[in-house]
């Protein structure tokens, strides 16, 4: 799909309304409690990549985060405007695609990435985080071997390649089970401080190629949840 029709796409679907994407993601809930509150606890600068409806932007600007929002989809941004004034809270938000918007260097200690899978943003993302800042993401997989389900979707991120995409980050959290005929990653990392020995708890689960079913998956200990 290209980007008009993508925008096409979102907007159609923001006007029939999207209820999944009302309420935060549980795993940004959790992910939020365990690595981003103890970091963070005066909260700081945020962005939300593809914001959509901004369930995860207005949950942080409630909390005195200063959050700038990012989402293709006009029909979303208005609607996340108006849900800020009703709240009487601030965002900074920019109407495009993500390649378009300008990431800087160094601004943010939080960001946020859920289902919207472009790997040409992980650099980007690295480089405007602050040092000691976090990636939160959660992102749509590839998940069946023989991929006929699945092969004609390009937004879809293979299975363990998150954490190469993000070599910078010191992983904190990373999670991949199957979702129906997808999967699905739930990941968070820390850009590292120049100088600093801090270390972090590290729970990591990628289930093997060989070991993939998802009852198998969730016999696992999860850390978060
Ligand atoms: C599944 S929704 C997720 C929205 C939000 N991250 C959430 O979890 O509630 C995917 C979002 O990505 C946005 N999107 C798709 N392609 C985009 C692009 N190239 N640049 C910016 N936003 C994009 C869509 O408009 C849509 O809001």
């Amino acid at each position: 799909m290209n980007g008009e029709n993508q925008k096409a796409h979102w907007d159609l679907k923001y006007e029939q309304g999207l209820p999944s994407l009302a309420k935060p993601d549980p795993f940004f809930i959790s992910a939020y409690r365990r690595f981003v509150e103890p970091s963070f606890p005066n909260a700081g600068a945020a962005l939300d990549l593809a914001c959509g409806l901004g369930r995860h932007a207005l949950w942080l600007a409630t909390r005195q985060w200063r959050v700038c929002g990012v989402d293709l989809s006009e029909v979303a941004v208005k609607k996340l405007s108006q849900a800020a004034l009703d709240l009487n809270i601030s965002l900074d938000l920019f109407v495009g695609d993500t390649s378009e918007y300008r990431f800087g260097s160094a601004r943010f200690d939080l960001i946020v990435l859920f289902y919207h899978a472009d790997r040409s943003l992980f650099p980007k993302v690295i480089s405007a985080l602050n040092p000691g800042g976090l990636l939160i993401c959660k992102l749509s997989l590839r998940w069946d071997r023989d991929e006929r389900s699945t092969a004609a979707i390009t937004d879809l991120l293979n299975r363990n390649e998150l954490p190469l995409l993000v070599p910078d980050l010191h992983v904190l959290y990373h999670e991949e089970r199957q979702v129906r005929d997808r999967g699905v990653v739930e990941f968070a990392g820390r850009k590292a401080v120049p100088g600093s020995l801090r270390s972090d708890p590290v729970s990591i689960y990628a289930p093997s190629e060989k070991n993939d079913s998802p009852q198998k998956a969730h016999r696992r200990p999860s850390c978060i949840g």
